[in-house]
């Protein structure tokens, strides 16, 4: 959406000119999937698909929201903001609202119009954005002077209290650190954070989008969060130093393994060993190792996202098999909570083209599906947007 367009539909809606137009990405993961909630290792990029923002106090006690998208509107007053029920979109901007007044900010009304191209279900953090853009906007007009990494565990917040999903730290972070050309790992149990150049002239990131989200996937994120919290309070009974599946090793794991049951000795094991590939992708890439090499992480995240933390469904397993197949395609795996979303390809720049159809020829024959594409470019975090953008 060009600003002009969005600075129209802001005068229209709320007849005066917006004070600050911003931008918030959405991200991808390259690997690290499900570990962020268990204080462990991830590895996302913010991504040039965004929502944009026109933002202005308006010297009410009122919030007035328009989702230029969705061609709707929302008004509450500051002081009666609660939680909607059943899904609203105004759950994010509310939520970041009760945020910033619990950390102590004077939060006057405001009118706030958005919309993008960050699409909808597919595992690209939408509601990330949302949250985290609304946060800035607003510690930018009451220069609250709120650092980043604050901004990103209120959005967090308004993820768990407002939109009821347990979500951990990974997609509000890159959403607020995302760097144009990098990607960036963050140790979840640290906050300790660093950016690793990601060179498009060798391969991109392509997703694929599966078209798909299937509506168990908020229960069963909170589910699987429970499920990790069980295996904990286990692997603590003989080792009292573990206070995250961070601190547990396979051994410790197989040890409680008949205590845990099946099921929770799986999903814990899941994670051990996908934190562990992160560290790997992130010496390979350091050592400039073989494209072909860190995709074959990729594809073992995949396995134990399916197999072990089931949290993969057959649509994506479908396209993670069609890569497999496909010109200069490295290694591809299911991204995000699951459930439906986007699988992500690293993919050999020049063969991009090739990848495509393949993919795209792939999936309407085996499942009779049509299949958007995201040949993706790293992008730079939350920031202010210029009028001319
Ligand atoms: C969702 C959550 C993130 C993270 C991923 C899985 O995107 O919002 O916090 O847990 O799923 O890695």
């Amino acid at each position: 959406m060009e600003t002009s367009v969005l600075t129209a539909a802001f005068e229209r809606h709320f007849g005066a000119a917006p004070a600050l137009l911003l931008r918030a990405p959405g991200r991808i993961n390259l690997i690290g999937e499900h570990t962020d909630y268990n204080d462990g290792l991830v590895l996302p990029a913010a991504i040039d698909k965004e929502i944009r923002f026109a933002m202005r106090l308006n010297g009410t006690d009122r919030i007035r929201l328009a989702a230029l998208d969705l061609d709707d509107t929302y008004e509450v007053a500051v002081a009666d903001i609660a939680p909607i029920p059943g899904g609203h979109w105004a759950n994010y901007q509310l939520g970041v609202v009760a945020g910033l007044l619990r950390h102590g900010a004077e939060v006057p009304g405001f009118d706030c119009a958005f919309g993008g191209n960050v699409p909808n279900g597919a595992g690209l953090s939408s509601s990330a954005a949302v949250e985290c853009g609304v946060a800035w906007g607003l510690s930018e007009l009451l220069k609250l002077n709120l650092d980043r990494m604050t901004l990103a565990h209120i959005a967090q917040k308004a993820e768990h209290e407002y939109a009821k999903v347990m979500c951990g730290l990974m997609d509000q972070f890159a959403s607020l650190f995302g760097r144009g050309g990098h990607v960036v790992e963050l140790d979840c149990r640290s906050l300790e954070y660093g950016y690793f150049p990601f060179n498009t002239d060798d391969c991109r990131v392509v997703l694929c989008n599966s078209g798909v989200k299937h509506a168990l996937g908020d229960s069963e994120y909170n589910t699987r969060r429970e499920e990790c919290a069980k295996g904990v309070a286990i692997l603590q009974k003989a080792n009292p130093a573990i206070t995250s599946l961070r601190d547990a090793t396979l051994p410790e794991i197989e040890a409680a393994a008949a205590e845990m049951g099946e099921v929770v000795a799986r999903r814990c094991r899941y994670v051990v060993e996908e934190n562990q590939r992160v560290r790997d992708f992130t010496a390979a890439l350091g050592a400039g190792r073989s494209l072909a090499e860190v995709g074959e992480l990729l594809y073992a995240s995949h396995a134990g996202l399916r197999d072990d933390y089931e949290v993969s469904c057959k649509e994506l397993d479908v396209l993670v098999e069609l890569s497999r197949q496909a010109p200069g395609c490295y290694g591809a795996r299911m991204m995000g909570g699951g459930f439906g979303g986007c699988t992500l390809n690293l993919v050999a720049t020049n063969d991009v083209k090739a990848f495509l159809t393949h993919m795209k020829e792939g999936y309407q024959r085996e499942l009779g599906l049509k299949l958007d594409t995201y040949v993706t470019t790293l992008a730079d975090g939350v920031g202010e947007l210029l009028n001319e953008d």
